[in-house]
């Protein structure tokens, strides 16, 4: 039982169109003299790279660019741009591009501050102290890794994904200029926009914070339901109903692209206090086994993870329904909430997120397996309205095959 909730975001907040050119004030503040700059080389290629690299270099600083980054990184990969930034004695990062740079330059800027294997840090609030000063530039509007306490990596061998959550992960710095995701090709948009209207659904009916099952003596950095991650949600789940089709359809158009920037800011902010569920506990095993994209695998399973969630929340998703843009004048509390798993479902096909699992390379016989892994996610999984049973969660990813 918890009676106290807290709040906790990046050191600094920046947003909008231009907000790269604020980079060389920053970096001078920060006295960044040795800047390690972790990206990938698709961003190397469309020029994002270049662009943002410009704005860092001075007489008084070098820029080091490891553009080995790729989708979903392995922890390995952690331990390979680490080794890189050490031998450039890096000291300041700045993560460029989707969730997964983001989340890679965190682990680096974490092994280098603390040495180690990516294993010691896996799980709940395992970073012993302050990390090197770390920039992240979202080129994506989905993750919210800008903001949050966390890095998800992919354990290969496992085939599963791991998080490292710690209040010392979150960014000293969050710059989010939404012209860098203006050449995100429609799927990344949409795989990335749906993970961030789940962040701010799972989050706005989690379990409430008064209630959240903490057991005595473990600390964590989700905590339930409370007011801060509400007032987040709401606002990202509007933005993405008015948005993300827009996004997706019309690329070039910067009202779109700037308030999904925005939407998948606020998700981040109310889920990384508040906690994701069952969709992300879901779609880690189902992730890693057939390579589909975090965001696909989300939004695939969002609404069958909402009709399991429904009796426990129904004027929650009543409310979602409306923020979605369903007409709800004169429904009942329990015809409006459905009205919230139809909302999705018209998004998801709008935006070309596949309707089942078989869709995406599951066979029916795995279902049993990511199951019992999915249920093995107890910290992810005590942010769930209902807590669900090994059953419970095989049910739901039959009714998503
Ligand atoms: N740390 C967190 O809080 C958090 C939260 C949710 C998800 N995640 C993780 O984030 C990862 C997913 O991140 P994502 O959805 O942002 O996608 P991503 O980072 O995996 O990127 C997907 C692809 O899009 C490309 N891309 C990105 N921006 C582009 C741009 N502007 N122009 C052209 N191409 C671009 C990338 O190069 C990559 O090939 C997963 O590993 C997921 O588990 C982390
Ligand atoms: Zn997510």
């Amino acid at each position: 039982m918890r009676t106290t909730w807290t709040f906790h975001t990046a050191g600094e907040f920046v947003f909008g169109p231009g907000a790269i050119e604020g980079l060389p004030e920053i970096l001078d503040r920060l006295k960044a003299r040795r800047l390690f700059l972790v990206t990938d080389p698709v961003l190397a290629r469309v020029g994002l790279v270049e662009r943002v690299a410009a704005q860092c270099r001075s007489s008084q600083r070098l820029v080091e660019i490891f553009d080995g980054g790729v989708p979903e990184p392995p922890l390995e990969l952690g331990v390979t741009c680490a080794d890189r930034a050490r031998s450039f004695q890096a000291d300041c990062f700045l993560g460029l591009g989707g969730g997964s740079n983001l989340d890679l330059a965190k682990l680096a800027a974490l092994l280098v501050s603390h040495g180690g294997h990516p294993r010691d840090y896996v799980g709940e609030d395992r970073v012993p102290g302050p990390i090197l000063p770390l920039l992240c530039l979202p080129t994506t509007a989905g993750t919210g890794s800008e903001v949050s306490g966390s890095a998800v990596l992919t354990d290969v061998e496992q085939q599963m994904k791991l998080g490292i959550l710690s209040q010392r992960l979150r960014p000293q710095v969050a710059l989010v200029d939404p012209r860098l995701t203006l050449s995100c090709p429609a799927q990344v948009t949409a795989d990335s926009g749906i993970d961030a209207l789940t962040h701010a659904i799972e989050a706005f009916t989690a379990v409430d914070n008064e209630v959240f099952p903490l057991p005595a003596g473990e600390r964590t950095t989700y905590q339930g339901r409370h007011p801060f991650g509400d007032m987040l949600a709401e606002q990202a789940i509007r933005l993405a109903g008015t948005h993300l089709r827009t996004a997706v359809h019309d690329g070039p158009n910067m009202a779109a692209r700037e308030g999904m920037a925005l939407a998948a800011s606020l998700g981040g902010l109310a889920f990384s206090n508040v906690g994701v569920a069952a969709v992300h506990a879901l779609e880690y095993p189902v992730g890693a086994a057939v390579h589909c994209s975090h965001g696909a695998g989300n939004g695939l399973l969002l609404p069958y993870v909402m009709r399991f969630n429904l009796p426990a929340r129904l004027p929650q998703f009543a409310k979602i329904a409306e923020w979605l843009g369903e007409s709800v004048t004169g429904l009942s509390v329990d015809e409006a909430a459905e009205r919230s798993i139809q909302a999705v479902e018209k998004l998801k096909s709008a935006i070309g997120i596949p309707a089942r699992l078989r869709d995406i390379g599951v066979r029916e016989e795995q279902l049993p397996l990511f199951a019992e892994k999915a249920f093995a996610v107890k910290r992810i999984l005590r942010v769930n309205p209902i807590s669900p049973t090994r059953e419970h969660l095989e049910k739901i990813l039959r009714d998503a095959f």
